[in-house]
């Protein structure tokens, strides 16, 4: 444990709710700091502090030592791929430079440990299958490039002062909190499992499958679909290793080194809800690697972590039923 709290940014949109939530259940004071754009208030824990402000706002060295924050994990930023690659300077600023102003914020305020949400994005087209953490990172999106940038400044700043990191590249994060306290709620998401819920639950009548002649064994794209509970208690263990080993920093893939292609999910999501979801089949769309997996020797080898939930139908059950939640809510 340690004496202050954890500084959570973008507590109040999906992954970051979801660590909040295992920071607290493992014992930990959180503070979130969230604009409130893209994240929603009502997903932020009662037991957490919240305070409204943007993250490359300046006052927030002030509020990390009121606070006495000693670690900062970092989640806000801009994550939809073809946006970036429409509007790359809002994923330059959204991303890189307000990442570098709340670097440069940790180091004023002396906080020691910073931990990163990266992504697969980093690699684009990766040359094998399953990728590691020291093959070439050459992403082929803003997005991707915007959060490498960020990697290559973390190495930087923990060179010259006294702070320690973890960049944690995720695969395809997806379910819900197994208790149904938060869920992915971003509206208009363009996620694969989020949108078969959404057809499951009546919000949309078919699910388009983007591309059938890739070189995968259905011909639909694989993925590495990680349980956003699992991510998030990832983050709480490389947190712990951070505390431990002040000297040693990390880049962990954060995914089961399995995949499973589109087609897979659909029919899971068809077990699971006992209805047939329609499927259109369409062409590829811009940008899509065919195959996308982790090699998660590093991460399973580094941190006292080990997938609790590596089960697509739970996956898709823990979506469903945080879907099912926000059908109710009217949302
Ligand atoms: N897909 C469909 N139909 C849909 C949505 C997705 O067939 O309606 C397919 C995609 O083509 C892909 C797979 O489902 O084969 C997964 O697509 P997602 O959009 O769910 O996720 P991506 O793999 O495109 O994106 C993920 C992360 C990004 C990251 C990217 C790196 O969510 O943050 O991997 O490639 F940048």
């Amino acid at each position: 444990m340690i004496d202050g709290k954890v500084m959570v940014t973008g507590g109040a949109g999906y992954i970051g709710s979801h660590a909040v939530l295992a920071l607290l259940d493992a014992g930990y004071e959180v503070v979130v700091i969230d604009n409130l754009v893209t994240g929603f208030s009502w997903a932020i824990d009662r037991r957490a502090a919240f305070v409204e402000m943007a993250v490359e706002d300046v006052n927030l060295r002030n509020v990390m030592a009121e606070h006495r924050v000693r670690a900062v994990m970092h989640f806000a930023g801009s994550v939809v791929v073809p946006e970036s690659v429409a509007d790359p300077l809002k994923y330059y600023r959204n991303n890189t430079a307000a990442t570098r102003s709340l670097i440069e914020s940790a180091v004023a305020a002396g906080v020691p440990h910073f931990i990163f949400s990266s992504t697969a994005a980093t690699y684009g087209t990766p040359e094998r299958v399953p990728v590691a953490e020291s093959d070439p990172t050459r992403p082929i999106n803003p997005y991707g490039m915007s959060k490498l940038m960020t990697e290559a400044m973390l190495r930087d700043v923990a060179a010259a002062h006294p702070i320690n990191y973890a960049c944690l590249r995720y695969f395809n994060v997806a379910g819900a909190d197994p208790q149904g306290r938060s869920g992915q709620s971003t509206v208009g998401a363009t996620h694969l499992i989020k949108i078969a819920v959404e057809a499951a639950t009546g919000k949309r009548d078919s699910v388009a499958v983007f591309g059938t002649d890739f070189p995968t064994r259905d011909g639909t794209g694989v993925r590495d679909y990680i349980h956003v509970t699992d991510l998030a208690e990832a983050h709480v263990a490389a947190l712990k290793l951070l505390v431990e080993r002040p000297d040693e920093s990390h880049i962990l893939n954060a995914g089961y080194g399995r995949g499973f292609s589109v087609l897979e999910v659909l029919d899971a999501v068809d077990r699971v809800t006992n209805m047939t979801i329609r499927r259109k089949l369409e062409g590829r769309r811009a940008g899509d690697p065919a195959e996308l997996v982790a090699d998660n020797g590093a991460i399973l080898k580094t941190l006292d972590w080990a997938p609790q939930r590596d089960d697509l139908e739970g996956i898709v059950r823990d979506a469903l039923a945080w879907e099912r939640t926000l059908a109710e809510r009217g949302r």
